[in-house]
């Protein structure tokens, strides 16, 4: 019988962004790639924190080899030349721009070139580490995946911080569809300059608009819009009562940008961390028994899921009810001071307080 030759699956990419600077990006992107590695999945981590890449140190890696600076400056340097393994067999790893100066805005060309060859490199999963801010070039990255990765800290500025993010994302996105139409640039300019904060506009008005500037645009937006799918990440999580953030941003980002936020995981804060760093590793081989490495198995586990099926998260509609079952899933993780892990029924009552707190 002939062989049939296989076609490579392409890797799922997963993009991780958050807008603030220090909110952990980072620290997860290595992680969480160390544990789909230690899943048996062929995981690559890339540095794309253009101008402040500093994922080597996490790794415990020195910084002397080439990266994504080489790539964008060399003219025939690609990606999968600067893949590099480390530290275990399905694990490797891509270097940023820490040796190379002014690489923090390649031109468009450049950067669809590079996340081409980003999507086509040999791999289970490819996570991608973004740099802080909302630049074009941090929004393209972010973009380009649907199973995007929003990191966000439990604070109220945070909160406002990570929906203008998505805000930003999302006219993004629009204005990359509608890059040749006049009108319908127009009508986007017209709402993306106002007031950035939840409440200044709902996106059901701007769809509503570009339908009538263009009609069938709307409906293309609103598509765009539907399948990009955000996984919200909330990280140096201490009480329970902090989990109220994620739903916050969950509900503004449904109700006035029409996009759907999977409350994924809750991270708790954990010197396990900071330990890790003064090590030079990763937290995950330092104690993988500690509640943020417990945090990251669980999310890496779900993850895991998608291994193999890159288009498939954007069909995927099951969404109702993500914030309740990553706050039962993850409760373990917070159990209130000296008690003991809570039972299931003493988390919905408790998930039914903090609903009550939501709408105070
Ligand atoms: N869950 C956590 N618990 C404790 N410290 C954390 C946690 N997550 C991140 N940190 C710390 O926060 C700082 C910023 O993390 P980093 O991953 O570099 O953020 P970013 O990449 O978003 O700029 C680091 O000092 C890191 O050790
Ligand atoms: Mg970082």
């Amino acid at each position: 019988m002939a062989l049939k030759k296989q076609k490579a699956n392409p890797p799922v990419v997963l993009p991780v962004g958050g807008g603030k600077g220090g909110i952990g990006k980072s620290v997860i992107t290595a992680n969480l790639g160390l544990a789909l590695a230690r899943l048996e999945h062929r995981a690559i981590v890339v540095d794309a924190d253009l101008g402040g890449s500093d994922l080597h140190n996490i790794l415990g890696q020195g910084n002397d080899e080439a990266g994504l600076g080489e790539v964008l400056t060399s003219k025939d340097l690609t990606v999968d030349q600067v893949v590099r393994p480390v530290l275990e067999p399905r694990f490797r790893f891509v270097a940023g721009d820490a040796l190379v100066v002014a690489t923090a805005n390649p031109s468009f060309q450049k950067k669809r070139k590079l996340l081409h060859d980003i999507k086509g490199l040999d791999a289970d999963f490819v996570l991608l580490d973004l740099g802080a801010g909302t630049s074009i070039t941090v929004m393209d990255f972010f973009l380009t995946s649907p199973l995007s990765i929003l990191v966000m800290l439990p604070e109220r500025p945070a909160v406002l911080s990570a929906f203008n993010f998505l805000k930003n994302a999302v006219f993004r996105a629009l204005s990359r569809l509608f890059r040749r139409n006049a009108k319908t640039e127009a009508v986007l300019e017209s709402y993306r300059s106002r007031s950035r904060g939840p409440g200044a506009m709902k996106m059901t008005e701007v769809i509503d608009a570009l339908e009538q500037a263009a009609p069938g645009e709307g409906e293309r937006a609103k598509k765009a819009v539907e399948r990009w799918r955000p996984k919200l990440v909330l990280n140096r999580v201490r009480l329970m009562d902090d989990f109220v953030y994620a739903s916050k941003l969950e509900r503004w980002a449904r109700e006035d940008l029409g996009l759907l936020v999977e409350v994924a995981a809750f991270l708790p804060e954990d010197d396990v961390v900071r330990q890790a760093a003064s090590q030079n590793m990763p937290a995950l081989d330092l104690d993988p028994r500690a509640p943020f490495c417990r945090g990251i198995a669980l999310l890496g586990l779900e993850l895991a899921n998608w291994a193999g099926k890159p288009g498939a998260w954007a069909a995927h509609r099951d969404f109702e009810g993500s914030f309740e079952r990553g706050a039962t899933e993850y409760a373990p993780l917070f159990p209130p001071p000296g008690t003991a892990i809570p039972t299931a029924e003493e988390l919905l009552t408790r998930l039914k307080d903090l609903e009550a707190k939501l709408k105070e």
